[in-house]
């Protein structure tokens, strides 16, 4: 294994021996069967381009499964031709499903509105008249900064449909952040919206807008402003409109124009190794086919009777996957919240659940944590019975928050699926299947049928049964990135480089006795705090660029809430003064430069670093401070003494 060391010990894990066979009844009436893995075992091809001509409508059909002449760059259903909003809105309205809700929306100050999919499919073709007005093409990029809202959803499809590929920005990152995503893209268009709620509060966007241009966006043209919240905002004549001025009065009749498989459908930026975030790049008929295949399969989806909620944001990469493609493109019921967890009181979720009828639940460790601090008490005053299936995402769960999840929210009933993928995989790629697998709390368990993965050794060899290794993709698949936006050789030098011809996820892995998969965390210098992905040089950097900081380090420290939480180690310029204002107003900078997420939780003022003798900063050494562990070897260290003073300067500061 890497120097980084995952979070979640093998041993403990390896002790986990208790298991949860689906029962009779799920089983029954499952979606998913034992066939899939062996139809797919037997043509792995085939399978998807079954999967693919089954689940979507094409308007050409695909001439060839795979192009992967071009490793490792993927072609996927060549030739085919379809729209993806198409596939999502209009054909369940063709089908007799126009009446169905696709939407229960639930503002946080408890306002709601339902679309059904009759007035999603108007909704989505009135945006985009409106965003062809405002001279939106065919691979015109547009940004998308918005809260929780339907408009999110409308926008996003609308992009879908005339071919615009959309570039999503989390609305809690900052003017910076929002800056550099629309400048790489070069977005043409910003939708956006005056604010949303949080925290029981309106908090404005549209001014994170005004500062990204003001430092400069020659590309982008309008503004297009939803009116949410109804703050005042500034407004820039000629460059801003609003929403409900196009949108509301732009015809819904709306023919989608197909598109090639591989025309983009999206850029969205993750957090890589470098201070750069990287646009990862999705196409059309692999991404969709995925999308769809997954959320049916994996959450065992019956479109007629269930309620689906996944409570992620659309500016993640789930909330594209599993709020907008997979759930609509399948034409399921689903919930969509704004807001926090805990607004106006504990219960809110569960509030929600029962409200609805929610019957799929999909959310992440670091609720399922919260929710076991605050008592089981708050969860067992709401009727949940509706629960059928739930699902955990975006980091390790431990087995004990796993059973919980499964006893409290579950009623020791449902099954529990951890779903294991990246922003890169597109959709889920290695998860139990409810009703067919044998359930192993804190274990993905198996590559989906259609996925081949592996763990190796450091030389790239398979480990065996009860080894540990590097998780990797032995085999492409159609939800794959398609790239890095802009940067060919990054895509292969960041995931096909470490093995040969094989994609390298960055994930630590174990394969237990019976070969399944347990996930142990990533093993470069990317965190995940709360099951989004920061990284460690771009929070250094945005340190950096304050005025009275001289250098910087920053770790993942193991956290019992958020999975790992940022702390931060950092010299002052000879200048800078110390004390507990500089670490306020570092804390804030960072905010700042990247979002409210990335605030280090600790920040430790320090007069060296520990470093190599080529000058490399060893975190794993300053990892093992934030988490008040017995300092590991410091026979590299270019001077030894540096972790003495680090921990002496420590003491009482934590
Ligand atoms: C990283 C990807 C996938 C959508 C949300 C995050 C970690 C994700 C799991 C899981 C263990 C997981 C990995 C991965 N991760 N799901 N079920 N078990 N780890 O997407 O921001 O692209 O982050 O999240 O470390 O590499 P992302």
């Amino acid at each position: 294994m890497s120097s980084e060391t995952p979070s979640t010990s093998l041993e403990n894990l390896s002790r986990e021996d208790r298991r949860f066979p689906p029962s009779e009844e799920f089983s029954a009436q499952a979606v998913a069967t034992s066939e899939l893995y062996d139809r797919a075992a037997a043509d792995r091809e085939g399978f998807w381009a079954e999967q693919a001509r089954e689940l979507l409508s094409w308007s050409t059909d695909f001439t060839q499964t795979l192009d992967w002449s071009n490793a490792p760059f993927a072609k996927w259903f060549v030739g085919g031709e379809l729209n993806v909003a198409y596939n999502c809105t209009d054909r369940h309205v063709e089908a007799g499903h126009g009446d169905r809700v696709a939407l229960h929306f639930e503002g946080e100050p408890g306002d709601t509105r339902t679309l059904t999919y009759a007035e999603l499919t108007a909704a989505v073709k009135q945006a985009a008249n409106a965003l062809t007005d405002l001279g939106v093409g065919e691979g015109d990029r547009v940004a998308i900064y918005l809260p929780m809202i339907p408009e999110a959803v409308i926008s996003m499809l609308a992009c879908a449909r005339i071919g615009a590929p959309h570039s999503v920005v989390f609305g809690g990152f900052s003017a910076e952040a929002l800056h550099s995503r629309i400048e790489d893209a070069q977005a043409k268009l910003v939708i956006t919206s005056d604010g949303g709620y949080r925290r029981g509060k309106p908090a404005a966007l549209k001014p994170a807008v005004d500062g990204a241009l003001a430092k400069g966006s020659e590309s982008v043209e309008h503004v297009l402003v939803v009116r949410r919240t109804g703050q005042d905002v500034e407004w820039t004549d000629g460059r801003d409109v609003w929403w409900h001025d196009v949108v509301d009065s732009a015809s819904a009749e709306h023919e989608a124009q197909p598109m090639d498989a591989e025309h983009p459908l999206f850029i969205l930026y993750t957090s890589g190794t470098t201070g750069k975030p990287k646009g990862i790049l999705h196409t059309s008929g692999g991404y969709l086919t995925q999308a769809t295949y997954t959320h049916r399969n994996v959450f065992d989806l019956k479109p007629e009777t269930d309620v689906y909620w996944c409570t992620a944001d659309i500016g993640w990469v789930t909330g594209h996957s599993y709020i907008v493609y997979g759930p609509l493109s399948n034409g399921a019921t689903q919930v969509i919240y704004e807001g926090t967890p805990d607004t106006p009181h504990q219960g809110r979720w569960w509030e929600i659940v029962a409200k609805y009828g929610v019957s799929i639940l999909y959310t992440a460790p670091t609720a399922i944590r919260t929710f076991m601090k605050w008592g089981e008490q708050i969860p067992a005053e709401h009727d949940l019975t509706s629960l059928r299936v739930l699902g955990s995402v975006g980091e390790p769960i431990n087995p004990e928050a796993w059973v919980w999840y499964r006893r409290v929210i579950g009623g020791d009933r449902t099954p529990v699926v951890d779903t294991w993928w990246q922003t890169e995989t597109g959709a889920i790629m290695i998860s139990p299947l409810p009703g067919v697998t044998t359930a192993k709390p804190g274990s993905a368990q198996v590559p989906l049928p259609g996925i081949s993965a592996d763990v190796l050794d450091d030389e790239g060899h398979p480990v065996p049964n009860g080894s540990g290794g590097y998780l990797v993709l032995t085999e492409p698949w159609p939800s794959m990135l398609r790239g890095i936006w802009g940067d060919d050789e990054r895509y292969k030098e960041t995931y096909w480089s470490r093995f040969e011809h094989m994609y390298f996820a960055g994930d630590g892995a174990k394969k237990d006795d019976d070969g399944d998969l347990w996930l142990l965390g990533r093993v470069d210098d990317v965190m995940n705090i709360s099951g989004h992905r920061l990284s460690t040089t771009e929070i250094e950097s945005a340190l950096v660029s304050h005025p009275k900081v001289a250098e910087a380090a920053v770790v993942g420290a193991a956290d019992d809430t958020t999975g790992q939480a940022v702390c931060a180690f950092v010299i002052l310029r000879g200048n800078a003064e110390q004390g507990d204002d500089i670490v306020t107003e570092l804390r804030n900078h960072v905010a700042q430069e990247i979002g409210p997420i990335a605030k280090p939780r600790q920040i430790m003022v320090v007069a060296e670093l520990p470093k190599t003798r080529s000058g490399k900063i060893m975190r794993r050494l300053l990892k093992d401070v934030a988490e008040n562990r017995e300092v590991g070897d410091v026979t590299t260290l270019a001077d030894n003494t540096v972790m003495d003073l680090i921990k002496s300067g420590m003491t009482g500061s934590s």
